[in-house]
């Protein structure tokens, strides 16, 4: 574990590497030097955002949208061929949703892939049946419907295939997008809007010689979790995107299948506004965010700060970093690497139009003492079967594991007893931060989350309130490859 480990830690190039080196037939894209291929075509392309869905028809209550899930062909690489995918609508990233609190949203998603598919949309309160459960499949050449009520703050949240044991290399080959749900009290806030608010997905990937997407790994390498060795922002690899000297919000999503970030800029500091399933409390000046697979930060970067002709790039921190960042006890470092990720290239003045007010989404906070009910989980890696277990256990869909009560106030301890950090998520409701390590969550996590990284060996305490469903709901790691080999549980939500 310790050479894996420190393998990874090389950087970019070593984690890739050192999986592909154990596949038995020599895969293509080791032959060449995979640092000259990044360099040659590093900031090559435009950031390529992905169009706002139109509704095929809307009424008093409801828009509703139809979606299939193909094959398609995408400019990914700056130089040749185009990149085979698999996309909503036949692209990587899918269409952007836009949603309004209030107004509810009916999707009918059509299946015309070879395998089956389920569809999740990561963050939603939404009935169980709408939920993508991963055994709810949609078959090739069938149809599903799914009801979003978007009764919930406004955040950024996003859609992806959930599909029991292949969620990796579905999510891998392009099957997620984003969904936006704004309300009233966003709307007044006055932040950065329209062209100047801007999703970005960040995705780590492998590409042979032919521009095809690699996911050549052994099936024990697969369980640690794939990592590429480029980056890839909105399905564009290292993309540049053109500025104005004004201020411009960006939702970053952390969408690798198993790579944790940290998030800088060249230079200048970003300004988080907020987390996975809500605005925050207030803004947090950030100079570096962790990221892990599954959560989101809403950030304002004000490009005034820059010099007209300037360019700043968002890259992924090297880890000789080590301090100042959430946790700053120097226990991380599993799966960081340094890279660049995108440049912004501030090419024009603009008027100022919008603000980032002092206070943003106001919270209450839960107290520990409002729990009636304390659950502990505790994560790891089974010896015996090295498998990745909940308490355990691997995910079995015929078993119940717990059963929440609706209305009731939950708190969740939850024990890392792994050397692997891990993404925690959960599904129908999001929660609140009591602790880290026993401290209290800094400014960027002291919001509502749905998704939360648990250090290697650390623990986290978290606290929520069960509301709007009954049914059955997975709450798993986030690591799509470890999801996969079953770390994952289920709870069923009862009345
Ligand atoms: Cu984004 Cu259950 O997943
Ligand atoms: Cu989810
Ligand atoms: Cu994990």
């Amino acid at each position: 574990m310790h050479t894996r480990r420190a393998l990874l830690r090389a950087g970019l190039y070593g984690g890739s590497l050192m999986i592909l080196s154990r596949c038995g037939d020599g895969p293509e894209e080791l032959k060449g030097d995979p640092g000259q291929m990044q360099q040659a075509a590093t900031f090559g392309l435009p950031l390529p955002i992905a169009p706002v869905l139109t509704p095929t028809s809307t009424d008093a209550t409801t828009d509703y949208y139809d979606i299939t899930a193909r094959t398609g062909t995408a400019r990914v690489r700056a130089s040749g061929s185009l990149t085979p995918i698999w996309g909503f609508n036949g692209s990587w990233p899918g269409p952007t949703l836009r949603a309004t609190r209030g107004r509810r949203v009916v999707v009918r998603m059509s299946n015309a892939l070879s395998e089956p598919i389920t569809v999740h949309n990561h963050g939603h309160k939404v009935a169980a049946s709408s939920d993508g459960h991963p055994t709810d499949y949609i078959q090739p050449g069938t149809m599903k419907t799914f009801e979003y009520p978007n009764d919930q703050n406004a955040a950024t949240l996003w859609y992806h295939a959930h599909t029991m044991d292949i969620t990796a290399p579905q999510v891998y080959k392009g099957l997620a997008g984003f969904y936006l749900i704004t309300d009233s009290l966003e709307q007044s806030l006055n932040l950065p809007s329209g062209a100047y608010d801007v999703p970005l997905v960040i995705q780590d990937r492998v590409f042979n010689a032919d521009n095809t997407l690699s996911y050549n790994v052994d099936s024990s390498s697969r369980r640690e979790g794939f990592m590429g060795n480029v980056f890839c922002v909105n399905g564009a690899e290292t993309p540049y995107f053109q500025v104005a000297r004004r201020k411009y919000r960006f939702r970053l999503l952390n969408g690798c299948n198993a790579r944790i970030v940290t998030l800088e800029l060249s230079s200048g500091s970003m300004v988080q506004i907020a987390s996975d399933a809500a605005l925050l409390p207030a803004p947090a000046t950030r100079s570096s965010i962790r990221l892990a697979p599954g959560e989101r930060v809403d950030v304002v970067i004000d490009f005034s700060n820059y010099a007209l002709g300037t360019s700043v790039t968002l890259r992924n921190q090297d880890d000789s970093w080590d301090s100042g960042g959430s946790w700053g006890d120097g226990s991380w470092g599993g799966s960081s690497s340094s890279g660049d990720i995108m440049r912004f290239d501030i090419n024009r003045n603009e008027a100022e139009t919008s603000t980032v007010p002092a206070t943003l989404l106001p919270i209450t906070r839960f107290t520990s003492s409002q729990a009636q009910v304390t659950r502990t989980f505790t994560l790891s890696r089974d010896r015996s079967s090295d498998q990745w277990t909940i308490n355990g256990l691997a995910y079995n869909p015929a078993r119940i594991d717990f059963r929440p009560r609706l209305g009731t106030i939950e708190k969740w301890i939850i024990n890392n007893d792994s050397g692997e950090d891990h993404p925690f998520h959960q599904h129908l409701i999001p929660f609140q931060v009591l602790d880290i390590d026993g401290s209290p969550p800094g400014a960027g996590l002291n919001g509502w989350k749905d998704t939360l990284l648990i250090p290697s060996r650390g623990r986290a305490t978290i606290i929520m309130r069960f509301e709007g469903f009954t049914g059955i709901y997975v709450l798993h790691c986030h690591i799509l490859e470890h999801e996969d080999h079953r770390m994952m549980l289920q709870q069923e939500v009862i009345a």
